[in-house]
């Protein structure tokens, strides 16, 4: 259940600062949609460039039936998170790579994305707008939803005559409500990507056919499903939101981005940090047999943040790795969520302050 507006005050805040949030139980947050006052909406028609865009009141839009986004799923998201630091700072974790991802995605789709700045501009105006929203520092952070959809109306298979970008949020806590590790199952049924379709950008169709296996997995216990490659079905590929990595004594592997993962955000900034206290990195080809001997496996996203896999589970194997207070996984943790919540200072550029 998601959290909803409380009738009493909360203990944990002083009156002066409860009007500076909005009216929810911050300790009960989950990744879940809480909604908020406002979202931005900006409209793209065929041969046009991208209206300014708006700030409005978060509410339900009209769409035709008959639109590109409802009939041939011509639509991409993103996702990334503002946080609220202990000095009262309002911060961003890399909203540039989002708004780059998203012009790659638009590519590949036939859509027309807002350029990068009106991206980031668009995100901290609604950021802003939302401010309430942002969770105390260490309670978790506000959840941005940009979405690029083909609104306008397209009965052929063509690209729609009109886009929207809209931007609504929400504040979340762990993806995962578990504090321990996860227990992956490796799908060796369904595939989620091949070579050539639209696995490596963040196609909302991307998502609903991992459906099935997540819930298969689900229902057996499992907190999450690991796809392998469509091609040979021997390497493991991405789990179904966000990107996998495994430890081997002082090398840390992660799949490559050839075009059947998400370049993750959050995989990007893992990778270099590892790097940074030592470890080799590298974006190759993990097989199922290595994945089977690895030390540790984690998985980073920007809703997952980075959280340790406690066991995967392939046909009759039940692999169990190293995670708690010793693990890499740890570690990588606390470095990446220290950087996000201004803990410690960034000095590679990554935290960008909107609220001054
Ligand atoms: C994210 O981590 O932002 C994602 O896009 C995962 C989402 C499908 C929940």
């Amino acid at each position: 259940m998601a959290p909803c507006a409380h009738s009493s005050s909360s203990p944990l805040l002083t009156s002066k600062e409860e009007e500076k949030y909005a009216d929810v139980k911050w300790d009960e947050l989950e990744f879940a949609l809480v909604p908020t006052d406002y979202m931005y909406v900006a409209k793209y028609k065929q041969g046009e460039s991208f209206s300014e865009g708006e700030i409005v009141p978060y509410g339900d839009i009209s769409i035709s039936p008959c639109a590109g986004i409802l009939n041939y799923g011509q639509g991409l998201f993103e996702g990334l998170k503002a946080y609220r630091t202990e000095d009262g700072r309002i911060t961003l974790f890399r909203p540039e790579e989002n708004a780059l991802r998203m012009q790659i995605g638009a590519d590949r789709l036939c859509m027309t994305p807002p350029s990068p700045d009106q991206f980031v501009e668009a995100v901290k105006q609604t950021v802003l707008a939302n401010n309430k929203w942002v969770p105390p520092p260490g309670k978790g952070a506000l959840y941005i939803r940009p979405l690029l959809i083909g609104t306008g109306a397209i009965l052929g298979v063509a690209s729609a005559p009109e886009y929207t970008f809209l931007i609504y949020t929400s504040p979340v806590g762990n993806y995962h409500k578990a504090s321990s590790g996860l227990n992956l199952k490796v799908d060796d049924k369904h595939r989620r990507a091949h070579s050539g379709g639209t696995g490596g950008v963040k196609s909302c169709t991307n998502y609903s056919p991992v459906l099935k296996s997540l819930v298969e997995a689900k229902s057996s216990g499992f907190s999450d499903v690991l796809f392998l490659d469509a091609a040979t079905g021997k390497n493991i590929e991405e789990i179904s939101t966000c990107n996998i990595f495994i430890l081997k004594g002082n090398i840390v592997s992660t799949p490559p981005t050839s075009g059947t993962i998400l370049p993750g955000i959050t995989r990007k900034t893992i990778s270099e940090l590892a790097r940074d206290i030592g470890y080799q990195v590298q974006e190759r080809d993990v097989s199922i047999d290595e994945l089977l001997e690895a030390e540790e496996v984690f998985c980073t996203g920007t809703a997952m943040v980075l959280k340790a896999v406690d066991t995967v589970t392939f046909d009759d194997k039940n692999i169990k790795y190293k995670t708690g207070e010793e693990a890499l996984s740890t570690k990588l943790h606390l470095m990446l969520t220290n950087i996000q919540t201004g803990v410690v200072e960034n000095n590679k550029g990554w935290m960008v302050d909107i609220s001054s």
